[in-house]
């Protein structure tokens, strides 16, 4: 945050690194990290960190010292680049407690987003001045990792165990603005930080107030704190994560023990979770979502602001809600004059549900809702920079769409085609702008759901792919670059899982076996519990408008025997599962008679199954799938493949996604493995899948 009121004055030094600078204004000496993109604590800005602070404590002219950061944040927490590497020196714990042992006042001046390691920076230093805008957090625990570096300990002393727990416990990013009712910020801010800032020190020198005030000098007030309930919460709301049950353990353990010490056991289980798999996970998570946005070419996108989308069904709704929040102006497209009403009805209870659940304040949709215009006219679309259908999934329909739209669009607006399933190329090949052409599919509900496939036609231009892919990051979507084929890379691996989840059915795996194990595992649902809630002849009209696969002769039929005996699902109270009338499934008996007389019609042999028979069933499938779109380039990365998995088929986080599973059971069992199912169930199902893509 350069601002007029930086500090220019006398550069007294420079710094032994080259990120970390001191100046010298008027017995104020300022230390200032400039380490793009987020001033992360490499190993660079530590070691200029304990220089700067230790030399300035040595220079009778400095009585006050500030941090404070260039850019657009002050310090986001540890160097995430140099986790997996061998720790270097100085260890961030003794860097903290450099400056907070400093013995002249320090002050942290808060910008941006202050994370981890940059929130336990700003806690070891004395006074607190925060932008108001910025925003403070622990988010270890989405790396699989709690503070380490004495943020649980200094923040259990200034918050209090409860919110210290909290806190630690989401991750969340909050508002400087939430804490004005305790000691954690000594200013909050709407005038320029680096004036307030020096204010402060001004204030502290005239005042003669120079004996630091540290939070680890600080007891901790826990007397009338529930522990146990706490720990029931935290646990029922980690789903798995094995990091907020250890942040737990650490301030439970620590609340009477001096700094120092709770320190020493904070580390120690620091350094047990940095060694886990599920922090291995979650780091390769972080790093897969910020690789799927990378393009190889240079290409330069163009500005989008205005956004024409055809069909105001759930799918188009949906949509247009993402684009109005995220302050496009949207001009909805429908048939008629009817079906428009109902698509608008939709997008105003769209957003009635945001401000409901909390997501927006109440004003917010007013704002967005003025930015919408409606029409059943196509001509209204003349000035678009980009126009996205999402109309019924039917080729001919989509292409004499495409027709209208060419007829009154400019020549560089982009085409965007929501399709899950059809052939893009084949749609291309109908307008005379076949590189203005690329899929963008988002996923369901279009407005919470954060995957979008950016689908990339054999003459999608390189231009419109980038245009593609900056607007999903300022809808705020995880954007990954996909190749045309059936059901792109998401779908078609979907297709495999089901397939195979359908598979067990037939040879005896029981409906609530299936789901039970694989959300056991972590997924976020059962796949069949999904299936009910999508409607089971949805998937099942889809894939009749394929041929069916001769050489896999149960392929979904068990689908396709709940279909014909009308259970589809949710909406008719009765798919796997039967529903009674508030909605709560039970067990179907009926669905176990049905299964088992398709099985032995078809002469499937009946097996029992472990549970973990039936993950391992289910993952391998996705690893195989996996590796043949990578084989055939519809995915460039193996990373976008977890992406995907991560963010629109609630794959769990802490396990990193299919791909980043298959490296952890390694080339040579995944090789195994797949060659064992193919030997038992043949190579048509199990093809012959290049391992060495895994890295
Ligand atoms: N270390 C290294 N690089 C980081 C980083 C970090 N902690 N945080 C973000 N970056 C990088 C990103 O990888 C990205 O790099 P790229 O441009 O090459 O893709 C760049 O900074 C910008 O990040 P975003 O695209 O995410 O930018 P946004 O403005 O949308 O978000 C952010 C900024 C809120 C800081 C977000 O990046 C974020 O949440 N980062 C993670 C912060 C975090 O988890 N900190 C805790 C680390 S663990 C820790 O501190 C342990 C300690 O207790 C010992």
């Amino acid at each position: 945050m350069a601002t007029e009121n930086s500090p220019k004055e006398q550069n007294i030094e420079s710094a032994q690194s080259p990120v970390v600078t001191i100046n010298l204004v008027k017995n104020t000496g300022i230390i200032t990290i400039d380490y793009a993109p987020v001033n992360a604590l490499s190993q660079a800005v530590r070691i200029g960190l304990v220089h700067a602070i230790e030399s300035l404590e040595i220079n009778d002219d400095v009585k006050v010292i500030i941090i404070r950061c260039q850019g657009k944040t002050f310090i986001a927490g540890a160097d995430i680049k140099e986790f997996g590497k061998p720790a270097t020196q100085p260890y961030f714990p003794d860097v903290v407690n450099t400056i907070e042992a400093c013995s002249k006042p320090v002050i942290a001046s808060l910008f941006g987003t202050s994370l981890g390691g940059g929130f336990e920076v700003a806690l070891a230093c004395h006074y607190r001045i925060a932008y108001s805008t910025a925003k403070v957090g622990m988010p270890e625990v989405n790396l699989g990792l709690i503070p380490g570096a004495g943020g649980t300990q200094r923040l259990m002393r200034i918050l209090g165990p409860e919110q210290a727990l909290e806190m630690i416990t989401s991750g969340r990013h909050i508002s400087v603005t939430k804490f004005t009712e305790s000691n954690l910020f000594d200013v909050i801010t709407e005038n320029d930080l680096d004036q307030q800032s020096q204010i402060f020190a001004q204030q502290l020198i005239s005042d003669n107030n120079l004996t630091p005030r540290r939070v680890g000098e600080m007891s901790v007030n826990s007397s009338d704190f529930d522990w146990q309930a706490a720990k029931t919460n935290i646990i029922k709301k980690a789903r798995g994560k094995q990091a907020p049950a250890v942040a737990f353990d650490v301030l439970e353990q620590t609340q009477k023990m001096n700094v120092s010490d709770g320190m020493a056991y904070e580390r120690e289980q620091f350094l047990k979770l940095r060694a886990s798999e599920q922090s291995a996970a979650l780091i390769h998570a972080f790093a897969a979502e910020k690789q799927a946005a990378k393009l190889n070419s240079k290409a330069q996108p163009v500005e989008v602001i205005n956004v024409g989308i055809i069909g105001g069904g759930n799918m188009g709704s949906g949509i247009a809600t993402c684009f109005l929040t995220a302050n496009f102006n949207v001009q909805l497209i429908e048939q008629s004059n009817e079906a428009l009403e109902a698509g608008l009805a939709r997008i105003k209870n769209n957003f009635s549900s945001n401000v409901k659940r909390g997501r927006m304040n109440q004003s917010a949709p007013d704002a967005c809702l003025a930015r919408l215009n409606s029409s059943t006219d196509y001509q209204s679309l003349s000035h678009c920079d980009l126009v996205l259908e999402a109309v019924f999934e039917n080729i001919e329909v989509k292409k004499a769409l495409f027709q209208k739209v060419v007829a009154v669009c400019k020549p560089e607006t982009v085409l965007a085609t929501n399709t899950s399933y059809l052939d893009i190329d084949e749609i291309a090949a109908s307008i005379n702008r076949p590189e203005q052409l690329v899929g963008m599919h988002f996923f369901s509900p279009a407005n919470i759901m954060k995957l979008l496939e950016i689908v990339k036609a054999d003459k999608t231009s390189e231009k419109v792919i980038a245009t593609a892919m900056q607007v999903g990051k300022k809808l705020k979507k995880v954007s990954v670059l996909v190749g045309v084929c059936f059901g792109f890379a998401g779908n078609r691996m979907y297709t495999r899982y089901g397939r195979e989840v359908q598979q067990m059915l037939l040879e005896g795996a029981k409906v609530e076996q299936i789901d039970n194990a694989m959300t056991n595992w972590g997924m976020a649902m059962g796949p069949l519990a999904v299936q009910d809630m999508s409607g089971i002849d949805i998937g099942h009209s889809a894939r009749s408008a394929q041929p069916f696969p001769t050489h896999d002769k149960g392929y979904f039929r068990a689908a396709a025997t709940l279909v014909e005996a009308n259970r589809l699902g949710r909406k008719t109270q009765a798919g796997f599962y039967q529903y009674d009338e508030n909605g709560k499934k039970h067990h179907a008996a009926e669905v176990d008679t049905l299964l088992f007389e398709k099985a032995q019609q078809l002469g499937i042999k009946q097996r029992i199954f472990s549970d973990e028979d039936i993950v391992q069933r289910a993952l391998f499938a996705l690893i195989s799938e996996g590796l043949a779109l990578l084989k055939a380039g519809i995915v460039q990365r193996m990373s976008d493949i977890d992406a995907i998995w991560l963010h629109g088929y609630g794959f769990p986080r802490y396990k990193g996604g299919p791909m980043f599973q298959a490296s952890q059971i390694g080339k040579a069992q995944v090789e195994q493995k797949l060659a064992e199912f193919r030997e038992e169930f043949s190579e048509a199902i199990w093809p012959v899948v290049d391992v060495d893509l895994l890295r």
